[in-house]
């Protein structure tokens, strides 16, 4: 099914599963590389050489100088926010603008859902989500309520500011009676946007032509998740998501093009758990183990900079994304942070308030909230993973590990990463993927 030579890269988990790097290590197999969900409220970090570059909207396959770029219609996009990161990769000598297109069907994301995100944080105290504060939910939410402004009016001025402006004054007016709080300064607000639009208007380009083009004509396109399964609006754990879809098939409607034009689904995940922001966390260690995989893993928030919450790898939350989203393989990230771990625990199963087996995620966040974790451990390893690139290299319980993940969760891992570097990755087993990933990292 799908185009065999294109690939989804998408996140297994909680997001920041090191989905950055993986892109930007495949995209240069890829003419074409594609952004579908989400905004401004994900990060990658890509390291090349000493260089590390913080991207949040442009498509990691920009730092390859050939490849092009695109953004779907399903994302929500602050224009101030998009153009300080072609400026700020300007600055490190990448060219953006030449080979970024934009939907014209995009949504723009305004300074007041910035504002609103905050205060319906605020009001939620205690139950707060725990957004990026980025305004991703309220825009969206004026996707759903029909009244948001698409991309396409960065490129018509006197529309743009008249419409802008009535949109913002609507929440204004909510930001003020419902939530109590100060509006937003409107002509600072207008002019900001203004100000981004003149210089983005020459990026906007319907991309599903673009994307049956390349394919068509016989180039394999990468289409670059945001999030994770565990943070989709629909497979998640609602109402502790994002606002997007983050499964791969979420790409075909945003980029309008058929799903035949999708490709193998390599699916990205930590060799143990992370989430940032509220929500049930079944395998999250509280204790020291918890700290250690913090520190040892920097699991610090690429966008907020907050502190990530660590534990244990979830089988039964990675089997929820692999069935879900389709996954075809995994990519597993950081094993080296387990480097030197005595004992390593994997949750296997849950066991509800009653004691009794829970096979899956259940869609009730608050019983999931309850549900207790059901480990075994695994014994750690002697000697180091990090930076490795050969499975035979690994040390044995490295290797068991692997094996005890894959068996569990009826996918290959086919490629494992040891460290931040690009080198450090390796390509693992025979599947289709693996020999894929192989031949592309023997290109490099
Ligand atoms: P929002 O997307 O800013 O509305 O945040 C909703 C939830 O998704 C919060 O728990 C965020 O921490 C989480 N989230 C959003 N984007 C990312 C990401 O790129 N990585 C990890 N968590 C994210």
């Amino acid at each position: 099914m799908g185009d065999q030579r294109s690939m989804m890269v998408i996140g297994g988990q909680w997001g920041d599963e090191g989905k950055g790097k993986v892109v930007d290590l495949l995209s240069r197999a890829f003419p074409a590389v594609v952004r579908y969900n989400g905004g401004h409220n994900a990060g990658h970090t890509v390291r090349v050489g000493e260089r590390k570059f913080a991207l949040h909207l442009v498509p990691s396959g920009i730092i390859h100088p050939e490849t092009r770029c695109y953004m779907g219609a399903g994302l929500v996009v602050d224009p101030t926010a998009l153009l300080t990161e072609i400026d700020r990769l300007r600055d490190e000598g990448i060219e953006v603008e030449e080979r970024l297109s934009l939907s014209p069907r995009a949504a723009i994301l305004l300074p007041t859902h910035r504002a609103l995100d905050l205060a319906r944080e605020g009001r939620r105290g205690e139950s707060k989500i725990g957004t990026t504060g980025r305004g991703i939910g309220p825009a969206y939410q004026d996707i759903a309520q029909r009244r948001c402004l698409r991309a396409w009016t960065l490129a018509s001025p006197a529309k743009l500011k008249e419409s802008a402006r009535r949109l913002m004054e609507q929440h204004n007016e909510e930001l003020v009676t419902l939530y109590g709080v100060e509006p937003v300064e409107l002509d600072a607000a207008v002019d900001e946007v203004m100000a981004a639009a003149q210089r983005l208007a020459p990026l906007i380009r319907e991309v599903g032509p673009e994307i049956r083009r390349h394919v068509d004509g016989g180039d394999s396109v990468l289409f670059e998740g945001a999030q994770g399964v565990l943070l989709d609006i629909n497979w998640g754990t609602y109402p502790f998501v994002t606002s997007s879809s983050c499964l791969p098939g979420f790409a075909a409607a945003s980029c309008g093009v058929g799903p035949g034009y999708l490709g193998p689904v390599l699916g990205v995940m930590k060799a143990y758990a992370t989430r940032v922001g509220s929500g049930p966390f079944p395998t999250e260690d509280f204790g020291p183990d918890g700290d250690g995989l913090r520190d040892r893993g920097a699991e610090y928030g690429t966008t907020t900079g907050r502190p990530r919450r660590c534990g244990w790898f979830d089988v039964v939350a990675a089997r929820h994304a692999v069935e879900t989203a389709g996954i075809d393989a995994l990519a597993l990230t950081k094993i080296d942070v387990l480097d030197g771990l005595k004992t390593l625990k994997v949750c296997v199963a849950y066991e509800g308030p009653g004691g009794e087996l829970v096979e899956t995620i259940p869609a009730d966040a608050e019983l999931l909230a309850e549900i207790t974790p059901r480990y075994v451990d695994i014994p750690g390893w002697e000697g180091a993973t990090e930076g490795l690139v050969s499975e035979e290299a690994l040390p044995e319980g490295a290797r068991a590990y692997l094996k005890f993940l894959e068996d569990r969760l009826g996918v290959p891992i086919a490629l494992v990463s040891t460290g931040p570097r690009r080198e450090e990755t390796m390509a693992r087993g025979r599947s289709p993927m693996a020999r894929r990933i192989s031949e592309i990292l023997s290109e490099a």
